[in-house]
């Protein structure tokens, strides 16, 4: 990684959202990847919610992925980005003060076809979700793969946009109350590990 995480912070504290294309070795790409996909062949997965937990509640309509919640891991590739993001965290809060607290994530898999329509990272009636971290794990993929993040930077839920392809090792943060985004139908299997730092309570 060449950018360091109290630049992360900041940034993500000013204008709200950031793209680092290299962020993981593909090494641990691969670690986490082969995690998934054993997962994911033995069946673990399971279709995403809208919600979670008593709030779950799967519509199709809104999104097709599917995903195997994490716990704390104690080595290898995913208890380095676990550590990764706790550095965040407590930088983050330095900066926002926002009680931030904790961090959930899960992988997800998009099968061929599959979609998440527009929308923000925060549940009906609590904004407990501040940041957003997603990480790619796909090798060579291409833009005639499909599957991007159309994200909007504008802060609407329709003007301007960037397109983010899930690329190998690529990170991409931003604040999950403020920016609408959705994942556009992919072409192949898309692997990527999303999670978010999590707030007590409601913070805005
Ligand atoms: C999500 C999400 C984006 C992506 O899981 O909430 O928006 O690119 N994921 O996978
Ligand atoms: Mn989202």
């Amino acid at each position: 990684m060449t950018v360091d995480v109290e630049t992360i912070a900041d940034t993500l504290a000013d204008k709200g959202w950031i793209v680092l294309p290299d962020f993981l070795p593909l090494e641990q790409v691969r670690e986490l990847r082969e995690q998934a996909r054993t997962q994911w062949d033995e069946g673990a997965f399971h279709a995403a919610g809208i919600g979670r937990g008593q709030e779950l509640n799967v519509d199709e309509s809104i999104r097709s992925d599917y995903v195997q919640w994490l716990e704390r891991a104690e080595q290898g590739a995913l208890a380095d980005y676990q550590t990764f993001i706790e550095d965040l965290r407590v930088n983050l809060n330095r900066l926002l003060y926002l009680g931030l607290f904790e961090f959930e994530s899960h992988f997800a898999v998009y099968p061929p076809g599959a979609f998440y329509r527009r929308h923000l990272d925060n549940f009906r009636g609590t904004s407990a979700r501040i940041v957003t971290a997603v990480l790619y794990l796909n090798e060579n993929w291409q833009e005639s793969d499909c599957g991007q993040l159309r994200f909007y930077t504008d802060g609407s839920d329709g003007g301007e946009y960037v397109d983010i392809y899930p690329h190998a090792g690529q990170l991409v943060l931003f604040r999950s109350a403020k920016f609408w985004h959705e994942v556009m139908p992919a072409r192949r299997e898309r692997f990527s590990l999303t999670g978010w730092v999590r707030a007590r309570g409601s913070a805005f």
